[in-house]
């Protein structure tokens, strides 16, 4: 018989060894030791060789509407194989939360594909959306913020709102015609011009060759990052895709040329660090300036990156020129929409002067059809790729893991929206105001999310109002309007619209 002191020694150790090893498998990360190593993996299903799960995406209009279906079978949280890549959906308003917003700095790199590489001089941190995150990255945010969220009724905000009427004005002269109108060149430009004149202080006249080329080169690489291709997943793939990456290395290197020659100029040089900028090309221009200047070598953006930086946010405007497109695919076929947009803007405005983006706080409904039209296109949230081993709702994502975060579901689900399938603007305006809902998250989240969602609004809104004050939108015989969902892209050419004169 062991005396009770000894009993009682041997049971205290027992329960220091147990705490530190529970410890050691619980809270400690160590290198090269995955943390949450306790979390389940989460579940997948069968694979085949080399394609893995590709197999699974096939028939789909687009590859979220399978993550729904696999969902309904694999839970919220499943893994996917991808060729060579290890992928994890997610699914559900919560769990996206979890990857955006609380874990969002475990979440916050972006998958390194071949084509984005290639699309970006060969390094794809040179990209605004398609680099992981790093103090660059936040830097270049943080230089925006103060021009793509312009604070309403600042400077940036009246001159922003001069811009927008101003060639949404000139839009209407070029539409005012006789039979069908191909819009979207039109269009692109009118949007193309708001941008170099709201970032650079430029602006070009609708004629000027190089100017339409140039609105051409930036639609074509709109198109071309905005599309899935499987070489993205199986890299031995891309040797068939030379040709077409060639072509877009030449646009690059066109669109690189114009913005020298059309927008920098002397502007570099001529540009006084003691000044205030003027615009955000002036704002590049003084910080990489004053960068060189350090002595201590530490630069945080170059000019070489500056000038990517610059030339992704005039791209832009490719971005709210297809959206409109496709705006106008859906309320071509909406005339009872149409009628109650205008009836909204002849109570508020009446035909006397042009809408301003001051009226959208009047204007709930117009708003509504603006981001209805972005609910039913549901576009994809860049996909993010975890910078270390973490978890979601309880599922271990391994370091590395690209990550789909299936917002098509939050846009298009039966659970969350009544009718999803119909355009019905007015689900966005409760009691006589806008209101997005909560779990409507087409701009993802987090310190990733969308830098441009701001100028979607008030530049669709100033378009969209002035078509719609002065004309009705017809079809045009035998024209298909179906509207290509899950991306913002359109191929270049478009649907045709009659404008007919109210
Ligand atoms: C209807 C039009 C648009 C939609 C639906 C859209 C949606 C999105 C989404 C879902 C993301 C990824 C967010 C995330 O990972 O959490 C994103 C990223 C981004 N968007 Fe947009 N966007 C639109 C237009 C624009 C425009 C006009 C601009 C520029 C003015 C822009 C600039 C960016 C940038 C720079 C990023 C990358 C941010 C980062 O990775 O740090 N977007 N957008």
């Amino acid at each position: 018989m062991l005396p009770l002191f000894t009993v009682f020694l041997i049971f205290v150790l027992l329960i220091v060894i147990i705490f530190l090893v529970c410890y050691d498998y619980t809270f400690k990360a160590t290198d090269g030791r995955p943390e949450n190593i306790y979390l389940q993996e989460p579940p997948s299903p069968r694979k085949v060789p080399i394609i893995g799960h590709m197999h699974l995406l096939a028939g789909y209009e687009v590859p979220y509407q399978a993550f729904v279906d696999l969902g309904k079978k694999f839970g919220s949280v499943f893994k996917l194989q991808l060729g060579s890549v290890k992928c994890v959906v997610v699914n559900g308003q919560r769990n996206i939360r979890e990857a955006l917003v609380t874990k969002g700095h475990h979440f916050d790199y972006r998958p390194n594909f071949e084509r984005y590489q290639q699309l970006f001089s060969g390094n794809k941190e040179n990209s605004l959306a398609f680099c992981d995150w790093s103090s660059t990255q936040k830097v270049r945010r943080d230089m925006l913020k103060a021009y793509t969220f312009p604070r309403a009724f600042t400077n940036k905000f009246i001159a922003l709102d001069t811009l927008i009427t101003r060639e949404s004005q000139e839009l209407l002269k070029d539409i005012d015609q006789e039979g069908s109108v191909h819009l979207k060149p039109i269009l692109l430009k009118k949007c193309a011009n708001i941008f170099l004149n709201h970032f650079c202080t430029e602006n070009f006249d609708s004629n000027n060759d190089k100017f339409a080329k140039m609105v051409e080169n930036f639609d074509e690489i709109f198109y071309e990052v905005n599309q899935g291709y499987a070489a993205d997943f199986l890299p031995f793939l891309m040797p068939f895709h030379q040709k077409k990456m060639q072509k877009m290395s030449d646009v690059t290197h066109e669109i690189r040329n114009f913005i020298h020659e059309e927008i920098i100029k002397d502007k570099y040089n001529n540009f006084n660090t003691k000044t205030e900028p003027n615009d955000y090309l002036e704002s590049l221009i003084s910080h990489v300036k004053i960068e060189n200047e350090k002595t201590d070598g530490e630069s945080t953006l170059d000019w070489e990156m500056a000038l990517f930086a610059l030339e992704d946010i005039i791209g832009g405007h490719s971005a709210i020129g297809n959206f409109l497109i496709k705006l106008f695919g859906y309320l071509v076929k909406e005339p009872e929409v149409q009628r109650k947009i205008q009836e909204e803007i002849d109570d508020v405005v009446g035909t006397e002067r042009p809408v301003s983006i001051c009226d959208r706080s009047s204007m709930p409904y117009t708003e509504g059809v603006i981001f209805e039209a972005i609910r039913l296109i549901a576009s994809p949230i860049v996909p993010r790729v975890a910078n270390q081993t973490s978890s979601i709702d309880g599922y271990t994502i391994e370091k590395g893991t690209v990550l789909f975060l299936n917002n098509y579901d939050l846009s298009m689900s039966e659970k969350l929206w009544d009718e999803p399938t119909k355009f019905l603007p007015e689900r966005f305006v409760k009691n006589g105001k806008f209101f997005k809902p909560e779990h409507f998250l087409p701009f993802g989240g987090g310190r990733r999310s969308c830098m441009g969602y701001k100028l979607v609004q008030l530049v669709s809104f100033g378009i969209l109002s002035a078509i719609m004050q002065s004309f009705n939108i017809n079809t045009v015989q035998n024209e298909d309007y179906r509207v290509p969902v899950g991306s913002l892209a359109l191929g270049k050419d478009t649907y045709k619209f009659k404008f007919e004169r109210r």
